[in-house]
């Protein structure tokens, strides 16, 4: 089948139908992107034009396994191992030790949240080094949730088996230590899986992100490029709820709260910018 063109006008109305379903915003000048991401689901659901595929989406009895899909087909997973490392020693070097010492007579349990994990690497390494730094968590129980939008991700993530390429940025020493390497490539160690929890959460959902309370830290990192500013303003809104008082936001390197919110206080943590609640 030759390969179908999208019309100005559907992809306006498909980048409006994905943004308010994830936040997600296409960019006018994406559109070869989307239509290059969305050819392989009008192939599979035997669709002739990018129109059928919206009303599909609109109107078919099988449009919220559709909607799946398209979270599947529409995100952009990239991940490593240890990624942006001088934001994670700001959380083993400075974070840590605030969240210890504020509960330190209380609860210990330590909660984090991945937000928007892909495909599981930023979760487990978060696990690797709470495992690490037992001389500050020892006798602490650690949670992780980490949840992404897109289902197939989450998949992946759960058989926590990665290639060479995922474990790139991280030293001989840890893929040693919290690795078994195989004919099937590396497979992160039960021990460091145990305390992870992976669940289909849409940052933009509403009743789900209700549901999220005491987070001591959330990892949103490269996701809220993806958004607009009013989708950002929506998800940070929930981030606050979801934290516990002065529980710490981490956005990715290359993010920023500016303009945005005034409910978060930056920090410099090892020459990185943290936002804690207020
Ligand atoms: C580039 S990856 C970032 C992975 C990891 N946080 C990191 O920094 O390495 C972005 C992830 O955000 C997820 N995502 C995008 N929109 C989302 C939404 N509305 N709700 C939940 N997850 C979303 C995507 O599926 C994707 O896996």
């Amino acid at each position: 089948m030759d390969k179908q063109k999208i019309s100005r006008e559907t992809f306006m109305q498909l980048r409006d139908f994905i943004y308010e379903k994830s936040g997600i915003f296409f960019q006018e000048n994406k559109i070869y992107l989307l239509e290059d991401r969305l050819s392989r689901r009008l192939q599979a659901r035997n669709l002739s034009s990018y129109e059928e595929y919206l009303y599909f989406l609109r109107c078919d009895p099988d449009k919220d396994g559709e909607l799946k899909e398209l979270f599947n087909a529409i995100t952009t997973n990239e991940t490593s191992f240890f990624r942006d490392i001088n934001q994670l020693d700001a959380f083993r070097t400075g974070i840590i030790p605030k969240v210890v010492e504020k509960k330190g007579n209380g609860q210990r349990t330590f909660r984090l949240w991945s937000a928007g994990c892909s495909t599981g690497e930023e979760p487990y390494t978060l696990s690797m080094i709470t495992m690490d730094e037992w001389m500050h968590l020892n006798g602490w129980r650690v949670e992780i949730l980490a949840s992404d939008i897109s289902e197939q991700v989450l998949a992946s993530a759960k058989r926590a088996t990665y290639g060479e390429y995922a474990v790139r940025n991280t030293n001989d020493g840890i893929v040693k230590k919290y690795f078994l390497e195989g004919s099937s490539g590396y497979v992160v160690k039960p021990e460091v899986r145990q305390a992870v929890r992976f669940v289909n959460i849409n940052l933009l959902d509403m009743p789900q992100m209700k549901g999220i309370r005491g987070m001591d830290v959330i990892f949103c990192r490269n996701v809220l490029i993806y958004f607009d500013d009013n989708a950002k303003r929506k998800v940070i809104g929930h981030f606050y709820d979801a934290l516990a008082d002065g529980g710490f936001l981490v956005v990715g390197f290359s993010e920023s709260l500016f303009n945005l919110t005034r409910a978060f206080k930056p920090v410099g943590i090892n020459k990185c910018v943290i936002y804690q609640k207020i």
